[in-house]
């Protein structure tokens, strides 16, 4: 009998064929709508293997009804959407896909900061709408980026090369972390710094930590109240690590300039939500890894994890190593 997969979102061809001269392979057929819960349990009920995305709530419940599932394999270097200590309890091999979106993700994140601090979205919209009726010296001035300070908190992978797209910015570069990183400052000379004290120097405040029990609303109004006013922040990790209402009323108020958001408390961001209305947000639909490219390679990445563990290898990418299967 042929190992069980199931595919929770629609992917590329070249991937379901690859994984179907191999599995049994099952996939949800839509783009934009995610696996309702109760077939996602049905699945997993009967499933070997899971290829996941950030949105599938993997936890207890679904690991309960899940006897047979050995492996979850999740698109994304984020793990925050499985409850890997119940994996590990059940047995289930859990997988990330690290590396391959490093830069990818780090390009974006620049991205976001460019067009955030020069209005781009705005200026765009202003173009489309017919309103470019004559150059004004004052016409949508934004900030400069080159020179500024950038306050990276969260120096991984995705932090660090965020830090060397900013050293080409001749940024001065600051960050927090866990531990301290001295590549990045040896190589970039990225200077740490205290959560707080990154706050009151930084001009371009950048979250880049992973969601987790230390990091889960990190970011409140007193944190908004230290930056400068002039301060811009963005965030490409994950929404729950700001308490986004703080950051609404911090914008509001002008204690600082302006937010570039590629991620979200409530993902998708629903059409009425505030950051909406205003014009010193740019808000992106967590596209942080959406180059075509890499998202091939993070799927080729949860088919060589999902072939590991039916080979009885260790996944390179296994999350857990408490798992007791290899
Ligand atoms: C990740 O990999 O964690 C991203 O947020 C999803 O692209």
């Amino acid at each position: 009998m042929k190992p069980f997969v199931y595919i929770t979102r629609k992917v590329p061809d070249e991937i379901y064929a690859r994984l179907a001269k191999v599995y049994k392979v099952e996939m949800w057929p839509e783009e934009d709508k995610a696996v309702p819960r109760e077939i996602l349990l049905e699945k997993a009920s009967v499933a070997n293997a899971l290829l996941t995305v950030i949105s599938d709530q993997i936890d207890e419940e679904l690991f309960s009804c899940a006897s047979n599932l050995k492996v979850v394999a999740n698109m994304a270097v984020g793990f925050d959407n499985i409850d890997l200590e119940k994996a590990s309890r059940f047995g289930v091999a859990v997988c990330n896909t690290p590396e391959v979106l490093t830069d990818t993700t780090a390009d974006l994140t620049f991205a976001l900061l460019l067009a955030t601090a020069r209005r781009m979205t705005e200026a765009s919209e202003f173009v489309k709408d017919g309103k470019w009726t004559s150059w004004a010296p004052m016409m949508l001035v934004g900030t400069d980026v080159h020179h500024k300070k950038i306050g990276i908190v969260g120096m991984g992978k995705i932090g660090t090369a965020v830090a060397k797209r900013a050293a080409g910015f001749d940024m001065e570069i600051l960050y927090h972390n866990r531990r301290r990183h001295e590549v990045a400052e040896e190589m970039l000379g990225a200077q740490y710094r205290e959560f707080d004290e990154l706050l009151e120097e930084a001009d371009f405040v950048v979250c880049l930590a992973p969601l987790n029990d230390d990091t889960r609303g990190m970011f409140q109004r007193k944190h908004f109240q230290k930056m400068k006013k002039e301060a811009i922040f963005i965030n490409a990790s994950r929404g729950p690590i700001i308490n986004e209402q703080a950051l609404l009323d911090a914008l509001e108020a002008g204690e600082i300039a302006a937010a570039g958001l590629d991620v979200f408390d409530q993902e998708p961001i629903s059409k009425n939500h505030p950051f909406l209305a205003m014009k010193n947000v740019v808000a992106l639909p967590h596209i942080g890894s959406a180059s075509k490219e890499t998202r091939l390679a993070m799927m080729t990445m949860c088919c060589d994890n999902i072939d590991a563990v039916f080979e009885e290898r260790p996944p390179r990418t296994l999350v857990n190593k408490d798992v007791l299967q290899f």
